[in-house]
């Protein structure tokens, strides 16, 4: 048997699924693949060229590997599963991939979903997107950062030609289809944003102070700097959301381009969740006639998304590369410049 799941890239609505607010993602083309047989043992058996072979019980305590280990996304896949429901076939399974690592691009939710999906389908499970969506955020807090349910809903539910629009508490999902004419690609600032490593610290402070500043507008107390920029940037964004829908829905590009460098600056200056790397990119392809362009994900390296007419992408990529890219080693044009196709999720 086998299980596709695409990665994600999120057009706008950053840092604020986890506060609930609503985001706009699309799957993209790239994707995991997992082949995978049943087996009578309690164990998921993974396997993966790059990353070699792991084994884990079904049943038992489930301790986090170190940081970073890909057994820590199978241990999550089966933590999750146990939380709802009863288990008694094992898988062996081979993974590959064309979605590049630490890059923003959801290969972590991938592959967690990917394993989740697996082990219920060979226990004769067909989960619906909604009681996945019960389960997997909870199980990516496993390997350590206390993102939502942004990239799940991504991966599951998006639809070909569209983006998703995403609501949470209580969870809604919504299309938004993309005029044919709309190009996105996604350029990796060559800084891998490790979230289960380095980021993971970064990435929940910001969380906290977001949470504790709203706390305190609650409870009528002084909002400290931190937590006061931290708000001010998921209010923004949360905003930007909603006008980003309506641009799209009217066809208005310039509009939309404009909220996704609002964006930018937000992450940048009040959350404080980009990077050197990310801004000269955003700053090369807006030099070059970019209609729009930010940080993607959780920021601290990864990747930014350029927005462009379809048509223009051979170009932009080209003035990237000659802006960018030129100073760098390591650029290889496949795994770091992706024309992202808004593609199909998991369970579409
Ligand atoms: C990570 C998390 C998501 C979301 C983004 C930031 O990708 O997994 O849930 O919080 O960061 O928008």
């Amino acid at each position: 048997m086998r299980v596709h799941v695409p990665g994600r890239v999120n057009l706008i609505g950053e840092h604020i699924d986890y506060h609930n607010l609503a985001v706009l993602p699309m799957a993209i083309q790239r994707r995991i693949c997992i082949d995978f047989t049943t087996i009578r043992d309690a164990v998921v058996r993974g396997y993966s060229e790059e990353y070699g072979r792991v084994e884990v019980a079904l049943q038992g305590d489930l301790k986090p590997d170190a940081p970073g280990a890909w057994s820590n996304y199978i241990k999550a896949a089966v933590q999750a599963v146990r939380a709802r429901w009863k288990l008694t076939q094992g898988i062996e399974a081979k993974v590959t991939s064309d979605l590049p690592p630490a890059a923003g691009l959801s290969s972590s939710s991938a592959l967690l979903t990917g394993f989740t999906i697996a082990l219920l389908q060979a226990n004769g499970i067909e989960p619906t997107v909604e009681e996945l969506m019960e389960v997997l955020p909870d199980g990516e807090q496993f390997v350590g950062t206390r993102g939502g349910g942004m990239d799940h809903a991504a991966v599951l539910a998006s639809e070909a030609n569209c983006s998703l629009l995403v609501g949470f508490a209580p969870l809604s999902l919504r299309s938004v289809p993309i005029p044919d004419t709309w190009g996105f690609i996604v350029a990796h600032s060559m800084k891998t944003a490790e979230k289960s490593g380095g980021a993971k610290e970064q990435f929940n402070s910001r969380r906290v102070a977001g949470q504790s500043g709203f706390e305190k507008i609650h409870a009528g107390s002084k909002l400290s700097d931190e937590e006061e920029r931290a708000v001010r940037h998921v209010q923004s964004e949360g905003q930007r959301v909603t006008e980003a829908v309506c641009a799209l829905q009217r066809n208005d590009k310039v509009a939309f381009g404009a909220l996704l460098c609002e964006s930018h600056r937000s992450l940048r200056d009040d959350l404080r969740v980009s990077c050197t790397e990310l801004d000269e990119l955003v700053d090369v392809a807006m030099k070059n006639n970019a209609l729009g362009a930010r940080l993607t994900g959780a920021g601290f390296g990864g990747c930014a998304i350029v927005f462009c007419e379809k048509d223009d992408r051979e170009r932009m990529a080209q003035a990237l590369v000659d802006g960018f890219y030129v100073k760098r080693s390591g650029f290889v044009k496949e795994r770091h410049l992706i024309f992202a196709e808004p593609s199909a999720g998991a369970l579409r």
